[in-house]
């Protein structure tokens, strides 16, 4: 018998909070619960790091789960912490009962300036080809960058960066990123054997691709581009939710199936507030290789510019289909690195431009808003 969200909820309903006097459903404290067969998984949200009160809740949830839905379930809590939640769970009282000092905030990337995730609905379409040319073009800018390929599933960095060396580990048991032009890369296809992961579980992959956040070493970076899995389900949720993200950008086909799902992929950054940086349109038109001047839109005209302009977010440009893009991706050197004079590269090179740009622009409004909403989850 599988377990249900709905069981798990009714016993965390009988947990109370012993600060709030409320259950911890009431409080709407469990996020991001995931269930595979006995496996439960959820984020305990706190509004400030209290170990003591982190452990206790635990312990609490456990028993509460064991007792009232199965006793065999096993548990994954991760603790996020949330200050933006402070304010809501004092509710008026908060000046009164908060004379403490809130505790020093341990942020889960310190050296990263900025997270991108690069996100697509839909497999296929590019989206590797595009977070990888993306990471390489800011690099070449001068910047700092890495990229996190967590596509665990089928990941690409290996094969498009020819990693063929295992990463080195610190003295502090900490991964050390290995630098192919210009980009430091970490990939799931570094440590796991792509076919032993065919049959991880969507919580297994993400608990590793929150280890990932936390135990390479990263050092200062302008820029981590996330290559996420493609997709907009749970273990897409539960990693741009592991991570403060400065934004989100998604690849497309001009396609209206894979325009569907990029739809999808807006929706699901909006409701988890991460800030969507605009669109990038991949496989735009055909140009052949001995007709440079013609294009054939083969799979539709302007489809991801139009849905962009109608979901109000950026259009950040087109990515021609062109043999070289494929050829130099599957040979390990992204075309940006093997022929930056290229029409491809250029494009690619532009779009990484309006990267740049719209991240400010982000940047800046946010710190005037002096908005708090970080999400550290250790
Ligand atoms: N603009 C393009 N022109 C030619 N081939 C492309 C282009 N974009 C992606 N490809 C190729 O299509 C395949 C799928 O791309 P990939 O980036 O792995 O997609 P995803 O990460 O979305 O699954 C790869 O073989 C890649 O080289
Ligand atoms: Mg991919």
């Amino acid at each position: 018998m599988s377990i249900h969200k709905e069981e798990i909820k009714s016993a965390l309903s009988q947990v109370l909070h012993p600060k709030y006097e409320k259950d911890l459903i009431t409080l709407d404290l469990v996020q991001d619960l995931i269930i595979q067969d006995k496996y439960v998984a959820f984020t305990l949200e706190m509004p400030q790091k209290d170990d003591s009160l982190a452990d206790y809740l635990k312990k609490e949830c456990g028993k509460a789960i064991h007792k009232f839905v199965d006793k065999e379930a096993v548990l994954d809590i991760t603790i996020g912490i949330n200050i933006s939640r402070q304010r809501e769970l004092d509710g008026d009282d908060a000046g009164q009962q908060h004379t403490q000092q809130q505790a020093p905030q341990e942020p889960i990337l310190p050296g990263v300036k900025n997270v991108i995730a690069v996100a697509s609905g839909k497999g296929g379409v590019g989206k590797s080809t595009v977070a990888a040319n993306l990471a390489v073009a800011l690099s070449q800018t001068g910047a700092k960058v890495g990229l996190l390929d967590t596509d665990i599933y089928g990941p690409s960095v290996p094969t498009m960066f020819d990693v063929k060396e295992r990463p080195n580990i610190t003295t502090q048991k900490k991964l050390v990123p290995i630098e192919k032009h210009g980009v430091h890369l970490v990939s799931m296809g570094f440590l796991v054997d792509t076919d032993q992961a065919m049959i991880w579980r969507g919580p297994m992959v993400t608990s590793a691709v929150k280890q990932f956040m936390q135990e390479v070493e990263w050092g200062e970076l302008d820029y981590l581009i996330l290559d996420l899995p493609p997709g907009t389900g749970d273990i897409q949720l539960t990693i741009v939710q592991t991570v403060p993200l400065t934004g989100a950008v998604i690849v497309s086909t001009p396609q209206t199936v894979a325009l569907d799902d990029a739809r999808k992929g807006v929706a699901m950054f909006s409701k988890v507030n991460v800030p969507v940086l605009g669109i990038i349109e991949n496989m735009s038109y055909f140009v052949p290789d001995d007709a440079p001047e013609k294009k054939y839109y083969i799979f539709g005209k302007h489809g991801a510019r139009k849905l962009a302009q109608k979901l109000e977010v950026p259009f950040l440009g087109e990515v021609p289909l062109r043999e070289q893009i494929r050829e130099t991706s599957d040979s390990g050197t992204p075309v940006v690195a093997a022929d930056p004079a290229s029409p491809s590269a250029i494009a690619l090179k532009e779009i990484a431009n309006r990267v740049q740009q719209t991240v400010s622009i982000q940047t800046q409004s946010e710190s005037s808003n002096s908005k708090v909403d970080i999400k550290i989850r250790p």
